[in-house]
């Protein structure tokens, strides 16, 4: 029966460690160099079988998604079902569930993480039995970040954010996400950037240095999207200098083109206890600790 069949899978949230833009393409997309990770929590799906392909939003974000025209067709979790179907030369015959927890314009993956776990739910439950790499093709064709959203480990990203390679962290960690309940919009984050005319980063020479401790981090890499973001949403600058009070905090930064920032902490405990502070003095900020995925 369909329902017995329901896959329940989860699209956690990727977060920048660093980002560094390193040169603009001819086709005006910017060349990276970043380090994801991902957390364990995030958006999840449900994916049952059904006679047609269908789609339902639920969950704290999804009027905001369906504000964003989000809902139908145009989710990008659709269009991973109808790119796999096709690329396997079968029917899309799936309804996909999508529980929206995670926030939207926010730069911690969101519809790349969810049509990622979308392509990896399909696969399973169709039964193809692809490679994670077979269906990078496939997810580099809906978006420059859902290749990476398939690993859900950390990973060296550079391209626009299609070459991807696993690394390995010497160290472990817990993230604080803190989101100031506004959005920012990728493109416009980007055209910001280059109206400021800001020269590119020089790439890394041994990136691997730069993860060897969140204190080489923190000395040897940064996100140069912060300043475009910020000039364009001022509330990012807020919680920034919040998490920066955070004593125990390694590391503070905005993840991706924002508004999302986090702070890096040695252990869960200590994240959620700042977690605990940040909702206390900011109710309306939206706040999640978690474990880094290794
Ligand atoms: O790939 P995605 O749809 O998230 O990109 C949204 C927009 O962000 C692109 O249309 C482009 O303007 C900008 N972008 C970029 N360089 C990248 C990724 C995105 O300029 N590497």
């Amino acid at each position: 029966m369909a329902e017995e069949a329901a896959l329940h899978i989860t699209a956690p949230a990727k977060v920048n460690l660093f980002l560094h833009v390193t040169g603009r393409r001819a086709d005006g997309y910017h060349a990276l160099e970043s380090l994801f990770v991902f957390t364990r929590k995030g958006d999840e799906l449900v994916l049952t079988p059904a006679d047609d392909l269908g789609f339902s939003l639920a969950g704290p974000f999804a009027p905001r998604l369906r504000a964003l025209g989000g809902d139908g067709e145009g989710n990008l979790v659709v269009r991973a079902a109808r790119a796999l179907a096709d690329a396997a030369g079968r029917a899309p015959s799936v309804h996909i569930e999508l529980i929206k927890t995670l926030p939207v314009e926010a730069g911690i993956g969101g519809g790349s993480a969810d049509a990622a776990a979308v392509l990896l739910g399909l696969n399973d439950l169709w039964g193809l039995g692809w490679s994670k790499d077979k269906l990078a093709e496939i997810a580099l064709t809906l978006g420059a970040d859902v290749p990476a959203c398939l690993y859900q480990e950390p990973l060296y990203v550079t391209g626009i954010g299609e070459t991807v390679r696993r690394v390995t962290l010497p160290w472990t960690g817990a993230l604080l996400l803190v989101n100031p309940g506004s959005g920012s919009a990728t493109p416009a984050v980007f055209k910001a950037y280059k109206a400021a005319g800001t020269a590119f980063d020089a790439p890394l020479g041994l990136p691997e240095d730069a993860w060897q401790s969140p204190d080489s981090l923190k000395a040897d890499s940064h996100n140069s999207l912060e300043a475009a973001a910020l000039s364009l949403n001022p509330a990012i600058a807020e919680v920034l200098a919040v998490l920066c009070e955070e004593k125990a905090a390694r590391l503070v930064r905005m993840s991706g083109s924002g508004a999302t920032c986090f702070a890096l902490f040695d252990s869960l405990k200590d994240a959620e206890a700042a977690a605990d502070r940040l909702k206390a003095a900011h109710p309306a900020w939206w706040v999640m600790a978690d474990e880094i995925a290794l």
